[in-house]
């Protein structure tokens, strides 16, 4: 078997996989509603500027996807991932100028509610008659700015949030915006920060029903969740940029994984991050270099995310100049 044959059979494996997998997944409930929210959002973008160019669109996914044991779902396995770096960066993406696609596990952080109190959202507020209440003057400033930002890239149209659970949610509702965004050719990214399942019960193989304790020790196979990434890469998204991230909990072997990832499944930039400093440093890789990334400590207040977006933006406009050539 020569290298372009092999090659050309794993691919063919893989897309047989990708195919399955879709095939045998719950079908997506509002599938058309989010169909529809896409083609209104995106319309605006594709031919918007003065020269008749897309503008840019960013996907940014957040969150952990979740994978079912049983149908009618009382247990299931999750992915870690509070949702802070989706929703950080994609406050510093819309302050870019970008539109934001935010697509993010249901319960996960928000974007502009970073600063709001830790206490119960009902503490937040007080009556001050029958029939009004107000937010508590110490947490008014914090609130208002939240929703006065939230609100002003909503009512702009740059910003739609899309919602998910579980690994087939996601990775169905991932392929809709990359049909969807395709006609912005390379002005569209992709800022792949969700945790995804690497492994998964298909459906059709699910127990219906709550699986029984008195069964006895529960011995389960699980199968391999395709790697999408190749997919995005090669079918759903050919033109757009790419980025993927890579978490660690050991060092020593996170750059290797982040540079057999950017090589393996074609990215344009693998962000490395290790979990237990992922707050303070990542390590942008990219086919010629490793860029660290650091949060400027002498700026309280100051995330990651910012030199990392601000890097990442450089990076795509240099690729799409590069394309336009
Ligand atoms: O949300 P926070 O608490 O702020 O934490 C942020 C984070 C640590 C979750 C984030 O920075 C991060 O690293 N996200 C990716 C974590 C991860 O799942 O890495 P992975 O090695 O399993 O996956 C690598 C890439 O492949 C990811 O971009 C993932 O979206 C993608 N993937 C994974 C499996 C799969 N079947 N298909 C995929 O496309």
């Amino acid at each position: 078997m020569d290298t372009t044959n092999g090659l050309e059979i794993l691919q063919h494996n893989l897309l047989s996989e990708v195919k399955a997998f879709f095939d045998s997944a719950p079908p997506l409930k509002d599938s058309n509603e989010v169909s529809e929210k896409l083609k209104e959002f995106i319309e605006g973008f594709s031919t918007s500027q003065g020269d008749g160019r897309a503008e840019r669109v960013v996907c940014v996914t957040s969150g952990g996807t979740t994978v079912p044991l049983e149908q009618r779902c009382v247990r299931y396995i999750d992915n870690f991932s509070s949702g802070h770096r989706g929703a950080t960066s994609t406050e510093y993406f819309l302050k870019a100028g970008y539109a934001v696609i935010f697509l993010y596990r249901r319960g996960t952080c928000q974007p502009f509610c970073q600063s709001l109190p830790d206490d119960p959202l009902l503490e937040w507020f007080e009556p001050t008659s029958e029939s009004n209440i107000q937010v508590r003057e110490q947490h008014a400033k914090a609130v208002k700015r939240a929703i006065m930002k939230h609100h002003a890239a909503v009512a702009d149209g740059r910003l739609l949030k899309l919602s998910f659970t579980t690994i087939f949610e996601y990775l169905q509702i991932l392929k809709q915006i990359a049909m969807e965004t395709r006609c912005l050719g390379t002005h569209a990214m992709f800022y792949l920060a969700a945790a995804v399942s690497d492994f998964y019960k298909p459906w059709k193989d699910m127990a219906e029903h709550k699986i029984q304790s008195a069964s006895g020790p529960l011995d389960m196979q699980l199968s391999q969740v395709p790697k999408m990434l190749s997919v995005l890469r090669k079918e759903w998204a050919p033109l757009a940029f790419c980025i993927s991230f890579k978490l660690e909990t050991d060092s020593r072997i996170l750059l290797e994984k982040a540079d057999m990832a950017l090589k393996k499944y074609k990215m344009h930039a693998v962000v490395a991050n290790e979990l237990s400093t992922r707050k303070e440093q990542v390590v942008v890789v990219t086919g010629n270099e490793k860029v660290s990334v650091r949060r400027d400590k002498n700026h309280p207040g100051d995330d990651v995310e910012n030199p990392l977006i601000n890097l990442l933006l450089e990076r795509h406009s240099t690729y799409i100049e590069d394309s336009d050539i």
